[in-house]
């Protein structure tokens, strides 16, 4: 079992060498538990909305490109399981600033679910800030997922010109972190319910 610093070494050292990297039991299976009944709780209340893909009149077709519908969270919550969230978050954003000078001043997160037949076409984190979006993090928190469920994250990078898909399954637990504006990714089709925390690292822009 790694310290919470060495699972901030391990994705750092995945970053600067691929611009993405993956760890798992990032979160604990009781954190993942909490944050499944909190997400459900808020999206009983309603308060989910379809996403958007920037421009508001275009509401429409966003729907050809995402299908998930997303939740932001209050930086200032004080429900238990986003609080853990929140502040280990922070925690990286804290590593993250102290030992790679990044600059990090704000962060903005959002639960995201994705239906069944809902998808994420391929693009890049570049959008809507005001804020430059440096690096984006995602939070998996689907336990028994299995490979039939599809629902997974496709990171493109090109190794001596020549492109490929890494493939990342959302497994609960896991984390994942790439460059926003550098690596263009896609979520493909969900065949269960797909439940996730995304969250975007800002520096000044
Ligand atoms: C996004 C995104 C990927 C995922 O929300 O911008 O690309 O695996 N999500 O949920
Ligand atoms: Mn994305």
């Amino acid at each position: 079992m790694l310290t919470q610093e060495q699972k901030f070494e391990l994705l750092i050292e995945g970053v600067v060498a691929k611009g993405y990297a993956v760890c798992d039991d990032f979160l604990e299976p009781h954190e993942v538990e909490n944050l499944l009944s909190t997400f459900t709780k808020r999206y009983q209340s309603g308060k989910f909305r379809e996403a958007s893909i920037g421009k508001q009149s275009e509401a429409h077709k966003a729907a050809l490109i995402r299908g998930d519908e997303i939740l932001w969270l209050e930086t200032n919550s004080i429900d238990v399981a986003e609080r853990m969230l929140l502040n280990k978050n922070q925690a990286f954003v804290d590593y993250l600033n102290q030992t790679c000078y990044l600059g990090i001043v704000d962060t903005e997160i959002h639960f995201a679910k994705y239906d069944i037949g809902k998808f994420y076409r391929r693009h890049r984190d570049t959008f809507q800030a005001q804020k430059g979006r440096i690096l984006s993090v995602i939070y998996y928190l689907n336990p028994n997922w299995i490979p039939e469920n599809g629902g997974n994250l496709i990171i493109y990078t090109s190794e001596n010109g020549i492109e490929k898909g890494i493939v990342i399954e959302p497994l609960a637990g896991r984390l994942v972190c790439f460059e926003s504006e550098k690596l263009e990714h896609e979520v493909s089709e969900a065949f269960a319910e797909r439940f996730s925390v995304t969250g975007w690292l800002l520096n000044r822009g």
